[in-house]
């Protein structure tokens, strides 16, 4: 089981709140609920396995024992997209992992951490209403698979931190992304911003849109300030803000 201690003894002056339980839905889902509730900024939820565990556009997302399900409340001072919120997350979540062993960890345009070539970890970042429509808090959750068996469909897209020869514990995971998502959150956003772009594995490259039921070939260009995609098509420029993308690695 998880140990709450060995997390929270590392971390630095953390905003964060830690609770550990063995099996939830879906974090994310929680703390929405206790977004609603009240619940303060840093509430944190840790569990050792979902039996519901989201994805972007609806997806599942596949929890065994062994992974991190991870998710923290938010009320940013400032209004702030989602959106921003995911690639900032992604920062910290990557940096946190090489600051634990020698690898290097990319992204891939919006919400994915690759490791050799496949995905070790994906984030949501969900906007809370209040009942009057108004944006009262984000919900930052994260998955990452430390160690543990994969499902066998995932086997040649995904892999583990384990897989790749890092053994690290989840407590260890767990403390690192917390103590460096504090770092980038605080910090100006253009900083993380611009770390984003820089380890993003799109740019440059010929990618493919998906969005709804349409696909298209592109160029990755860049990535806006906003966290936004600019691609060339056949029909010239346009910046995608959702969606999803294909690059062949
Ligand atoms: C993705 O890959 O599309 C995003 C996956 C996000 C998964 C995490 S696990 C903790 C939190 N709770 C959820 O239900 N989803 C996020």
């Amino acid at each position: 089981m998880l140990n709450r201690e060995q997390i929270v003894s590392q971390l630095n002056n953390s905003r964060f709140a830690v609770t550990v339980v063995e099996q939830t839905q879906s974090t994310n889902s929680d703390l929405k609920a206790l977004a609603l509730s009240g619940a303060p900024e840093g509430t944190t939820l840790i569990v050792e396995r979902q039996t519901a565990g989201r994805g972007r556009r609806g997806r599942t997302f596949a929890s065994p024992e062994g992974g991190l399900y991870l998710s923290t409340l938010l009320r940013p001072a400032q209004p702030v997209k989602p959106g921003r919120i995911t690639c900032l997350a992604a920062v910290a979540a990557a940096r946190a992992i090489e600051s634990l062993c020698d690898v290097h960890v990319d992204i891939k345009w919006v919400n994915d951490l690759y490791l050799n070539g496949r995905k070790v970890a994906g984030i949501l970042a969900e906007g809370v209403l209040s009942p009057a429509g108004e944006l009262t808090a984000v919900v930052l959750g994260i998955g990452l698979n430390v160690s543990g068996t994969l499902p066998e469909e995932l086997s040649s897209i995904a892999t583990t931190l384990q897989q790749e020869g890092a053994t690290l514990t989840r407590e260890d995971v767990a403390a690192a992304f917390l103590n460096e998502w504090e770092r980038v959150y605080t910090a100006p956003p253009e900083e993380g911003m611009a770390e984003y772009a820089k380890r993003n594995l799109v740019l440059e490259r010929e990618i493919t849109v998906v969005q709804g039921d349409a696909t298209y070939p592109a160029t990755a260009l860049a990535i806006t300030p906003a966290g936004h995609l600019r691609v060339r098509t056949a029909d010239g420029e346009r910046e995608l803000s959702s969606g999803e993308v294909s690059v062949r690695l």
